[in-house]
């Protein structure tokens, strides 16, 4: 895939399709983190992979996509993800490493589209009763959780001239619209 066009057409996902991705399709995708920019190269981030469903619903229970199962309405299928990936750094560590899980997250969402995967970067989540859950590394803390799966919602990026005041829940249809400003409006040259 054209990497300018990867670029444009990557979405965040909330809702998901019920099939687990394979550990061959994941593989790629920690490739790409371990490229990723971190500071001074000292890569600390760690990864914590759940592909297995029941777990994958129980950290659905403790994340915030705004689609997770228990807020199903009877008769709603589940689309809640199918599997996560658990960011952890060392604690006590500057602000500053949350650059480098933005950094591992942009190319490992690019690299999710090449396996027909999709991603979102959750910061809403009860830190306390995954960790209570699923054991991470001694010294570390949840940074970030990044939901995973086959997208269950087409969503598409469109030019806007402003944002809209209140951007709605980006979960309330199957085709969601993402407002993105133009160029000209973010950037100013130096001259
Ligand atoms: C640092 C960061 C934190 C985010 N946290 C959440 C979150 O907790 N829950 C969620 O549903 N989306 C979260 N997102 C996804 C954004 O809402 C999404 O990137 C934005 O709406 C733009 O849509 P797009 O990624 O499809 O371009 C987060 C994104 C970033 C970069």
């Amino acid at each position: 895939m054209d990497l300018i066009n990867a670029i444009n057409r990557r979405r965040s996902a909330r809702k998901f399709l019920p099939r687990s991705p394979e550990k061959d399709q994941i593989l790629p995708i920690m490739e790409a983190a371990r490229f990723a920019h971190s500071i001074a190269n000292r890569q600390v981030l760690r990864y914590m992979v759940c592909l297995n469903k029941a777990k994958s619903l129980r950290i659905s229970d403790f994340v915030n996509l705004n689609t997770t199962h228990q807020n199903l309405h009877e008769n709603e299928e589940n689309t809640s993800a199918p599997a996560y990936i658990i960011c952890a750094g060392p604690e006590g560590e500057s602000p500053n490493l949350y650059a480098d899980v933005g950094t591992a997250f942009q190319n490992m969402s690019l690299a999710a589209m090449t396996e027909k995967l999709s991603m979102c970067f959750v910061t809403e989540f009860d830190s306390a009763q995954i960790t209570k859950e699923f054991e991470l590394p001694p010294g570390f803390k949840i940074l970030a959780i990044f939901a995973i799966g086959t997208a269950a919602e087409s969503s598409v990026a469109y030019n806007a001239e402003s944002l809209p005041e209140h951007i709605e829940n980006a979960s309330d249809s199957r085709i969601i619209q993402i407002p993105k400003l133009r160029a000209s409006q973010i950037t100013t040259w130096i001259e």
